[in-house]
């Protein structure tokens, strides 16, 4: 019985009671979009800081069979019955140097993804190069081919940081680059800094600042150095005693580089990377896919795929990748499926990787208030002075972009920073435990 004696409800609770509202088809049934991202694991010397997979001196016969290959795997990708078919918003050639490939190569990757995606009207297309890889003729077609932007690795305008790091270009082949891309059409042009190097000074790393800031190009990306396992660095800081600048020091680095830049007109776009919005219209549309966890479809050697739940890497090697792809085999190599909690604790850390996170999406992807699940944790790195709140959006704030680390670790659970067990691969994290 229900309300007055005379009335009742007679409810049958036949299923789950939608609500529905009145929708435009287009709209409804829009095709998710996605990006992509292409490894080409080439470069011509392997600097000592460097973890990505790559492999140097390459015969030509060797990068052929993998163009070939990779562009079987893309072919590959509408086959798999599990994901739908995405609009490609961007297209990433990382690397490795991606440059180092000729522009037919480059050119026909691309068409590749063409032909067997649906690719948006306005889509990015970036590339990477080193400085010595850039040739007018290759820089001027894959401009022409639809390319949209350009980035190279200085790292340094120090010949001996340059030499020392076994960088395979010196300061003439970044004047010859600079010519070339000025003269390609190409005007969403990155350019790549690192600090702390072993040996790079404040003064050192002011002048290259002010030198990547003087060549006039749309974005800057100092990005701090991650010290992995397996490179020429690790071994010579844990084991022959070499010193990097000290903590304090590396602040003051990346201090410098914040206030340079800002000075000199360019926005944050993400913690390291900035981009003069006179110039272009955003950092990367690429990294945003990346970075906000949107669909991610990752090809090539030990490339990474982020696709809803479904997070899974390729395998490595270069020549089981070609030979798995020749016998029709498949290239996976770890995966896991995230849960929503992972998800959620991924999508505010990588969310405020780039700068900030807004609260109408949280809602609309998780159904939930963002500060219902971390109402306390943001009073709190708020209170600190790391995180701003700005209405619809979370931000991070110049102390929280200093120490981005102790934004990121209020977001784990233990089990985030717990070490691998058993045949598991934990990706994400370099440690270095110093005395
Ligand atoms: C794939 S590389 C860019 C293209 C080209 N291979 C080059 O180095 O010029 C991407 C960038 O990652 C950065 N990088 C490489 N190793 C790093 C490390 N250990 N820590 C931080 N940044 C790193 C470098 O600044 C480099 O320019
Ligand atoms: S930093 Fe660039 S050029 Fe150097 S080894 Fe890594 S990918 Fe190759």
């Amino acid at each position: 019985m229900d309300g007055s004696p005379e009335q009742y409800i007679r409810r049958n609770i036949h299923t789950y009671p939608f609500k529905y509202t009145y929708t435009n088809y287009t709209e409804f049934f829009r095709r998710p979009s996605a990006a992509i991202y292409i490894h080409i694991p080439f470069c011509s010397t392997k600097c000592h800081f460097c973890d990505y997979t790559v492999y140097v001196n390459t015969k030509e016969d060797l990068r052929e069979r993998y163009v070939t290959a990779l562009c079987e795997e893309i072919r590959r990708f509408p086959d798999n019955p599990v994901f739908p078919r995405f609009e490609i918003a961007a297209i990433y050639f990382g690397g490795g140097t991606p440059g180092l490939l000729s522009a037919e190569q480059l050119i026909r990757i691309l068409d590749t993804c063409r032909r067997t995606f649906s690719i948006a009207p306005d889509v990015e297309v970036a590339v990477e190069f080193d400085p010595r890889s850039i040739e007018q003729d290759k820089v001027d077609r894959l401009h022409d081919a639809g390319f949209t932007r350009l980035s190279m690795g200085i790292q340094s305008f120090d010949e001996t940081i340059l030499r020392d790091t076994n960088r395979p270009h010196n300061l003439d082949d970044i004047d010859r680059a600079v010519m070339a891309i000025r003269r390609s059409g190409f005007t969403h042009v990155n350019v790549d800094l690192i600090y702390p190097l072993l040996g790079l000074t404040q003064d050192v790393w002011k002048d290259s600042l002010l030198r990547a800031i003087d060549l006039g190009f749309s974005c800057i990306t100092a990005y701090p150095l991650e010290v992995w396992e397996n490179t020429a660095y690790h071994n010579w800081i844990m084991k022959k005693g070499h010193a990097l600048p000290a903590i304090g020091e590396e602040k003051a680095m990346a201090e410098t580089a914040f206030n340079l830049l800002e000075a000199a007109g360019y926005v944050p776009g993400s913690t390291s990377g900035y981009y003069r919005a006179d110039l272009c219209e955003r950092y990367c549309l690429f990294l945003d896919y990346y970075w906000r966890t949107w669909p991610m479809i990752g090809f090539g050697v030990s490339s990474k795929s982020a696709i809803r739940e479904f997070m899974y890497t390729n395998i490595r090697n270069i020549r089981d990748y070609i030979d798995n792809i020749d016998a029709n085999r498949p290239v996976l190599d770890f995966s896991t499926y995230l849960t929503k909690e992972q998800e959620i604790r991924r999508v505010m850390i990588r969310g405020l990787k780039v700068g900030t996170v807004g609260k109408s999406d949280f809602k609309a992807r998780f159904g939930v208030h963002m500060r219902d699940v971390y109402g306390d944790t943001i009073d709190a790195l708020i209170g600190e002075g790391y995180l701003a709140d700005k209405g619809d959006e979370i931000s991070l704030t110049r102390k929280g972009q200093l120490y981005s680390n102790a934004v990121w670790e209020r977001f784990y659970v233990e089990d985030d920073l717990s070490p691998p067990k058993g045949d598991e691969v934990k990706f994400g994290i370099s440690e270095l435990v110093m005395s």
